[in-house]
């Protein structure tokens, strides 16, 4: 017996279902079992060289919810929406991170940390480069979109809404969020559309022309 996959039919019917949400219904919560499938979803994604070179802040207290709110353009899918996600990436990385992923490998795979030699160089190396060129936050906050990305779709296929948000003062989210050795730099806000009062709930999906943006060579 194979696995089951997705319904093919579904797939493209969730994608078209989810659109970003503006106004959530703030007294429908996501469940805790469905929560645990999403939090799945973003540690599952993949990652360069699989460094994972981010945290995934969810952040329950109300109170702090609403100072996020208030550097975040009082967009209120903040407050609203059942689960909030911040999406934080790690502003550099070290030896140490190699050291940490090359025992984290030995220890889930069985194998010896000596025949893992060449992969640790090379994480070493890619992190050094990344840090020498300048780039290791470009590097790292791309690698949290992943996840992101994750996160919508998966919540997409469940029948759950989820809304990627940019429109916030990363600065102040890391204040307030106590964040050192990591910066904000996306959040999703997760829960369930109030689809009679968004005014984005009718309206039909926007995307350009396939032709415009898939290239057959
Ligand atoms: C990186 C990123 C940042 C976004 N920031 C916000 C935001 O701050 N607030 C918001 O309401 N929507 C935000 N959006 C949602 C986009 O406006 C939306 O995805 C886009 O218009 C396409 O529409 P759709 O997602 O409804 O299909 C963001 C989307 C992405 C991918």
């Amino acid at each position: 017996m194979g696995r089951e996959f997705v319904e093919k039919e579904k797939i493209v019917e969730s994608l078209n279902w989810r659109y970003a949400v503006k106004l959530y219904d703030a007294s429908r919560k996501v469940s805790e079992a469905d929560w645990k499938l999403l939090e799945d979803a973003m540690l599952l994604a993949p990652s360069s060289m699989g460094i994972q070179p981010y945290k995934f802040i969810v952040v329950k207290d109300p109170e702090t919810r609403e100072r996020l709110k208030s550097v975040s353009y009082g967009q209120t899918q903040i407050t609203d929406a059942s689960h909030l996600v911040v999406f934080a990436y790690k502003k550099t990385l070290t030896d140490t991170d190699a050291e940490k992923l090359i025992d984290r490998i030995a220890g889930v795979r069985g194998t010896s940390r000596e025949s893992l030699a060449d992969l640790e160089a090379s994480i070493r190396s890619a992190a050094k480069k990344a840090v020498d060129g300048g780039y290791v936050e470009t590097w790292n906050s791309r690698q949290a979109y992943i996840a992101l990305g994750f996160l919508i779709e998966t919540a997409a296929m469940m029948g759950i809404d989820a809304t990627p948000m940019e429109g916030f003062d990363a600065e102040r989210y890391n204040e307030i969020l106590g964040l050192d050795d990591h910066a904000a730099v996306a959040v999703a806000a997760v829960g369930y559309r109030d689809a009679e009062n968004d005014w984005l709930a009718p309206l039909p999906k926007v995307r350009k022309d396939p032709a415009d943006l898939i290239v057959h060579v």
